[in-house]
């Protein structure tokens, strides 16, 4: 018998075929008989009839359970009723694999419940849903720099430098060589390759050791970071914005139907687009201060500051120079205001907050080691870093995009854990 997919039964109205896949329902009146099931293709329904079947067939529909693997056969009918348009008049039932008391019932459950059994929960229509909508938006994301010709640098996991701050590490020893750190950040070995290549990026996993329980941090998240030679802040923001359109106009483009299932209400999301209102850091703090906040210059916007001022605008909104004390070494200083550096952050509407931290780099050797100094960080673990300011110095700029808080917001999900297969938080490390 031919195995089809569910989503390529269309092409066999008429025929006979197998479907293999989990069932998701049964109901039977005694007569007739129903089961749903679905194999990541589709959903698609069997029927089969108590006096057209043989009683082993009618007695393997009836042992059928929730999440039960079966190969189902019968003919192919079109049916526009049922889930997916097709249905399959039932001439045999193959139990797969048993499935005696799944977990994951229809009822409500809690979410610690949920992703203790995250392994199984992966398998509901929203999850799956959401899934999807991260490989759109990873798809996206590759195909936005390939077409711009930015060359793909993989940078590495294990480092020996600190690349954003010491307070998060995480820490391995390595061999003779002291501690290795996982990689919060592939931006200064992007740094490296942006004057081998002029326009480049890295896509993997970052790690921090977060201790915040929020809805906007995980230890280990997934993050994209482009480098640009001789760009300076004002092009990054730029480029920012056209990345941002291009990644929501794909998830809208071709992931209706999962938007759809997640009850995503996606005006706003068409209002994604360039330009971006940019507002600078100290207008920040004024506007906020208006608007309630108790932030004072010299302090970074909280979580709640940020959706507070992503409040005000319709669309995603880039703040622009932060104090330089809040932000991390490598950014260049402001040469209008030095108490400030030429960075932003992109900070998305609905209460996301910020899914883009981005800046332009210190390229004078002198103003990158004092930096350093002051930090406290040892200058000869930056050694190479700072070569690239002793052969050939350039203006260079480059951000990091956080995959899944762009997801959660994309999906309008309250909490990025639902954006990653298997979340990696503070207390969780199972399954
Ligand atoms: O603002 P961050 O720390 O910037 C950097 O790492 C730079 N090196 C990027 C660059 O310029 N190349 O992080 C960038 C983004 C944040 O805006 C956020 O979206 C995400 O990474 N992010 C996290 N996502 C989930 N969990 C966490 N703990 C995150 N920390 C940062
Ligand atoms: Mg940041």
């Amino acid at each position: 018998m031919t195995a089809v997919e569910i989503s390529g039964l269309r092409a066999h109205v008429g025929e006979t075929v197998t479907v293999r896949g989990w069932v998701v329902t049964t109901r039977s009146s005694g007569k007739v008989a129903f089961v749903v099931v679905r194999d990541g293709s589709g959903t698609v329904q069997g029927v089969l009839s108590r006096k057209e079947v043989p009683a082993p067939i009618w007695a393997a529909f009836e042992s059928l359970t929730q999440e039960t693997s079966v190969g189902i056969t019968g003919t192919v009918r079109e049916e526009p009723r049922s889930p997916g348009g097709y249905e399959l008049g039932l001439q045999d039932i193959e139990v797969l694999g048993a499935s005696p008391e799944y977990p994951i019932t229809p009822k409500e459950h809690g979410t610690t419940f949920l992703f203790e059994h995250r392994h199984l929960w992966l398998r509901s229509r929203r999850q799956a849903a959401v899934a999807r909508v991260r490989h759109e938006v990873v798809q996206a994301i590759r195909d936005f720099f390939y077409q711009r010709d930015f060359i793909l640098v993989d940078t590495p996991i294990l480092t020996g430098a600190i690349g954003e701050e010491a307070g998060n590490l995480f820490a391995t020893e390595y061999f003779d060589l002291g501690n290795a750190y996982l990689a919060q950040t592939g931006q200064l070995y992007v740094e490296a390759a942006a004057a081998a290549h002029g326009k480049v990026y890295c896509f993997g996993p970052t790690f921090r050791a977060e201790k915040s329980k929020t809805r906007r941090h995980l230890t280990e998240f997934w993050m994209v970071e482009p480098e640009v030679a001789f760009s300076d802040s004002d092009a990054n923001m730029r480029l920012q914005q056209e990345f941002v359109t291009y990644i929501v106009g794909r998830a809208l483009d071709r992931r209706q139907e999962e938007l759809k299932e997640l009850e995503r209400d996606t005006t706003s999301l068409q209002r994604v687009q360039a330009p971006f209102p940019r507002i600078s850091y100290s207008d920040a703090v004024s506007r906020l201060s208006v608007l309630g906040s108790d932030i004072t210059w010299g302090k970074d916007l909280g979580g709640d500051d940020e959706t507070l001022l992503a409040k005000e605008f319709d669309r995603p909104v880039l703040v622009y120079n932060y104090p330089r004390q809040v932000k991390a070494f490598y950014m260049k200083e402001n040469p209008d205001d030095p108490r400030t550096v030429l960075n932003n952050d992109c900070l998305a509407p609905e209460g996301y907050g910020e899914i883009i931290g981005g800046s332009q780099r210190e390229d004078s050797y002198d103003k990158l080691l004092a930096r350093i100094e002051e930090q406290g960080l040892d200058p000869e673990i930056y050694r190479w870093y700072l070569d690239l300011r002793r052969y050939g110095t350039f203006v260079h700029s480059g951000f990091g995009l956080g995959v899944e808080r762009t997801i959660a917001w994309i999906c309008g999900i309250p909490h990025i854990r639902e954006a990653i297969a298997f979340p990696r938080q503070i207390h969780r490390l199972y399954p």
